[in-house]
């Protein structure tokens, strides 16, 4: 029995055709939290290090797909093993592959998608987060770290570079010194020197982060999906607009969520000291 849908799969090639739920074979898909508004995503490639291989980013992309358009998911949780978040791309899928192939396929196009759900979606980090596994991480809009986590961009060790928003998304996170040292070098940060450079929000111990991540998803579901939306998109301005676009961006946004039944009672609430019961509307 297939433990999200509650009904038979079947095995087909190594792959678990779920009958409702679609079929996954590198990572786990379940709704978490009290009222089940969490979508939640595990790697589960556990003998590869939760290697990023194309199966598993268009699965992922599935997922994504499917918690965008289910009206009762508020917030999305991706997660890894507690060794490995990801420990990087599928080396081995890259080892022969030519530049026309690269060039000509758009390789790495798809990996694209998290950083383009409106839902906010939180990552949270054990073990390693390494080249396509840090950049997994920081495509999401907040990243909590186990105790033991450790972030790099090792693509020059091999030869190569990151390839998926690593010099990008590293240098707006943690300055340029810190992201040119980490990406020229392939040396790898821990949890704390990763708090510390802003990469991430908040460590946790190993056993607690996954749960934690989790409250933070219901914590943030708990509000209007209408107006997170807004306040993410507002947020993301921040890395793509001038400060005055951006102010006007935000200003546009704001004013937009007069335009909504939610900005109206969550004000209602305040006024009346009771708790907002926000329709998403
Ligand atoms: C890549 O090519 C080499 C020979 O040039 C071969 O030994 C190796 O198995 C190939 N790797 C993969 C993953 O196909």
């Amino acid at each position: 029995y297939c433990l999200i849908c509650l009904v038979n799969i079947f095995l087909m090639k190594n792959v678990v055709v779920c009958v409702w739920g679609g079929q996954y074979e590198y990572i786990l898909v379940e709704k978490r939290g009290e009222q089940s508004n969490v979508g939640f995503i595990q790697l589960n490639r556990p003998k590869a290090l939760n290697a990023l291989c194309d199966g598993l980013m268009l699965e992922m992309e599935r997922a994504l797909d499917a918690f965008e358009a289910d009206a009762d998911v508020g917030a999305i949780v991706i997660t890894g093993s507690e060794r490995a978040f990801a420990a990087g791309a599928d080396i081995k899928e890259m080892q022969n592959r030519t530049f026309q192939e690269c060039y000509g396929g758009n390789f790495l196009v798809h990996w694209n998608r998290v950083s383009t759900v409106k839902k906010p979606v939180i990552a949270a980090v054990n073990g390693f987060a390494l080249g396509g596994g840090c950049e997994l991480a920081m495509m999401c809009d907040i990243i909590y770290a186990g105790e033991k986590a450790q972030f790099g961009q090792p693509e020059i060790l091999l030869g190569t570079i990151p390839g998926a928003g690593g010099t990008q998304r590293l240098t707006r996170a943690v300055g340029k010194s810190l992201a040119m040292e980490l990406v020229l070098t392939g040396d790898r940060i821990n949890a704390q020197e990763a708090k510390q450079s802003g990469l991430v929000s908040k460590i946790y111990p190993v056993d607690q982060l996954v749960s934690e991540a989790v409250k933070c998803g219901e914590k943030i579901a708990a509000n209007s999906k209408l107006i997170s939306t807004m306040a993410k998109e507002a947020v993301n301005a921040a890395f793509e607009l001038t400060l005055a676009e951006g102010n006007r961006l935000e200003k546009r946004l704001f004013h937009a969520t007069f335009a909504t039944d939610d900005r109206k009672e969550g004000m209602t609430a305040f006024v009346e000291k009771r708790k907002a019961h926000f329709k998403d509307k």
